[in-house]
């Protein structure tokens, strides 16, 4: 038996083995009462009784333990021409004098806080230092628009919000982030007790009488020490787009996060202390979550803070730069920065022009990996080029190729065999399960390990609801796919509403739900349609109320425009057509399968169900004039 099966049926047949063992790896103030509490399925618990501090964990061991002079973090911003980095000692006296910042405004275990930032050193130290006073974290990602922002506000309840003055997109754009900021509170029932700004060079905002300057309070700080909290404590909210336009709040606990991530740094990344580890992401999303601050930080790596775009800051030699520069070891980015990259240098004569013989190995996610963005990465960089598949709910990889276990050989389109820990299973739409190579919903079977999500927010129903009802037992991930014979798992995209673009996941049913309050609008739909550089788009079709004599491309504009007003510009919502009817079954249920088909030119069958046929012709007609469907180029 090989290294990765023997390691893999020990986490599935002795998960309590299994993780007490990596367990061991992590700082803990008290030790576990029990490994896996499964007495209140289907609430798995991990770490019962154990006590920790995330922080701690992140910081302080290393500055006890030799690391103190290492460098932490590096802040590599191509669009401010900075590049600073912080010590694992600096690093810690920033958290602690924040954390003390946060306590002298009332801030204390339990409490909530909202982080809304830019890829500026300053979120890192505000994640930390929630963590440091056990106050739950919700970062919410730069892109999105007030009104999002609002509703987080509202869900989370924070104390306090903390932000900055401005975010730079490119190195021409600048968003002023106070005016969103301020509307959102406006919008939002729950009001925070005052907002705490980062003022950047760039822009100055007008504080107001709830608001604090960053700089200010920092300037007379106190450091505050580490507050014990449970293995099971919440340790952040993260907010992530499901069906409809309420986000589902993603619960992270201490314990079981520092477990399991730490052992992903190990096993999966095969990196070790002291290495460079650069996750190109966003701290607003689930990867700059656990691969930019935390499972760096917790195995004593340095890591890397980009505030930049992979082309355009200032051209598509960025990441061959950074790597050179700071002697990255592992990279891990979506399969989309790439798709930039090589539209940009399809021949990679920026590439040539950096030494990378560092380089260890290309980690992506976040969308499916097409076989020829795979191709042409590894055709250049010669280093592995490591598919991997998990979401916000799991917080790391479901399936990968451990490269610290075996490395087994690519299958490209694959990313791989399921990771230590996740009992993955294909089920038909009956929950029973299906054989090798045929095509399923992909399910994970209970328990998830340690570091996935509890549970949903202060909404226990929602998760039974969204994640564990609809087949008993198992964990449903959203996705479809299949596992091949050799037990390589290919997942071949969602079967509900969610879409990803840019790496960036967004419900379509939230755009829907935008759309149909336009008030001369009937119905609507909204689909993801493949997109060669973004992986998906959202596309619009709409039906005008009965009398409406507007011209329906103004409307589509007007479309256009909630969307971004309400999402943000990141939904990449630019596209709707009027449509005279829209394709249903005969039980009303709009037909967005055959729609996305169409648009994808993809083969399709009439569905039996169809009420009335005809109305295929009219959405192909329309698709082609968007550009999409046979008139695709
Ligand atoms: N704050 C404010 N606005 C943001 C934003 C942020 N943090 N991130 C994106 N936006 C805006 C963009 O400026 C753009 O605005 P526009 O419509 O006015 O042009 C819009 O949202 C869409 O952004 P995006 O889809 O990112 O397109 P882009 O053309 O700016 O960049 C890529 C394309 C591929 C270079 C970029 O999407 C990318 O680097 N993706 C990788 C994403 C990633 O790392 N995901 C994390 C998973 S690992
Ligand atoms: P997010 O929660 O933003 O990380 O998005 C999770 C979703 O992205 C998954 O449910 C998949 O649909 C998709 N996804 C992430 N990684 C991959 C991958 N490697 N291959 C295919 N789809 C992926």
């Amino acid at each position: 038996m090989g290294k990765y099966d023997e390691i893999y049926r020990r986490s599935i047949e002795d998960p309590n083995g299994f993780w007490a063992e990596a367990a061991e790896d992590v700082q803990w103030v008290k030790k576990w009462d029990k490994v896996l509490d499964d007495s209140n399925k289907p609430f798995y618990r991990w770490f019962v009784g154990g006590e920790l501090n995330t922080c701690y964990n992140a910081l302080d061991y290393h500055v006890e333990n030799g690391r103190a002079d290492q460098v932490a973090l590096i802040y590599d911003s191509p669009v401010t021409g900075t590049i600073k980095k912080f010590t694992y000692r600096e690093m810690l006296d920033l958290v602690s004098r924040f954390a003390g910042v946060l306590a002298g405004k009332g801030v204390g275990k339990g409490d909530t806080v909202i982080i809304y930032m830019p890829m500026i050193p300053e979120a890192v130290i505000a994640m930390l230092a929630c963590a440091r006073l056990g106050a739950i974290h919700s970062v919410v990602f730069g892109g999105f628009a007030a009104n999002e922002l609002a509703i987080r506000i509202n869900d989370a309840k924070p104390k306090l919000i903390i932000s900055a003055s401005c975010g730079l997109e490119g190195l021409t754009k600048v968003i002023d982030y106070k005016p969103l900021l301020d509307k959102a509170i406006e919008l939002a029932e729950s009001k925070p007790e005052g907002c705490i700004i980062k003022q950047r060079p760039q822009v100055k905002a007008a504080l107001g009488a709830n608001d604090y300057d960053w700089d200010e309070l920092m300037a007379a700080a106190t450091p505050a020490g580490c507050t014990t909290v449970a293995a099971t404590d919440p340790l952040y909210i993260l907010y992530t787009s499901g069906t409809t336009g309420i986000p589902k709040g993603v619960v992270r606990d201490n314990g079981g996060h520092a477990v399991a991530l730490k052992w992903s740094m190990r096993y999966i990344y095969n990196v070790e202390p002291g290495d460079v580890y650069w996750a190109a992401s966003d701290v607003g999303w689930v990867v700059g979550h656990s691969y930019i601050v935390y499972a760096p930080l917790f195995l004593g790596c340095t890591t890397i803070l980009y505030e930049g775009k992979p082309v355009g800051t200032p051209d598509a030699g960025a990441f061959w730069r950074v790597i050179a520069e700071h002697g990255v070891k592992v990279l891990f980015t979506a399969p989309t920065a790439f798709r930039a990259i090589k539209k940009e240098d399809p021949n990679g004569e920026f590439f040539k022009k950096y030494d990378l013989s560092n380089f260890q190995a290309l980690f992506l996610a976040g969308e499916r990996l097409d076989p020829d963005t795979y191709h042409w990465a590894s055709d250049l960089l010669h280093k592995p080029v490591i598919d991997h598949w998990w979401q916000t709910e799991t917080g790391w990889p479901i399936a990968a190729n451990c490269m610290g276990i075996e490395q087994f050989p690519i299958k490209p389109g694959s990313p791989t065999k399921a990771v230590p820990g996740y009992n993955v299973k294909i089920l038909d739409n009956d929950g029973n399960e299906l054989p090798p190579d045929t095509e399923g919903i992909v399910t994970i079977k209970l328990p998830l390990p340690p570091g996935c999500l509890p549970t949903l927010w202060q909404q226990d129903e929602r998760f039974v609801e969204s994640y564990v009802s609809m087949f008993p037992g198992y964990y449903f991930t959203g996705d479809g796919g299949y596992i091949d014979s050799e037990g390589y798992i290919y997942i071949m995209g969602r079967v509900d509403d969610v879409i990803n673009v840019a790496g960036h996941r967004l419900s379509t049913g939230g755009m829907e739900e935008i759309v149909a309050t336009h008030p001369d609008v009937a119905e609507c739909a909204v689909l993801g349609v493949a997109d060669n550089l973004k992986g998906q788009v959202p596309v619009g079709f709409f039906v005008l109320k009965a009398g409406v004599t507007k011209d329906p491309d103004e409307i589509a504009a007007e479309l256009v425009q909630m969307v971004r007003d309400q999402i943000g510009a990141v939904a990449c919502f630019r596209q709707a057509i009027a449509v005279k009817r829209l394709p249903k079954t005969r039980s009303g249920k709009i037909l967005r399968g055959t729609m996305r088909k169409i648009a994808d030119n993809e083969e399709y069958r009439i569905p039996s169900t169809i009420d009335d046929p005809t109305i295929l012709d009219e959405i192909t007609e329309a698709v082609e004039k968007l550009g999409y469907g046979k008139a695709r180029s």
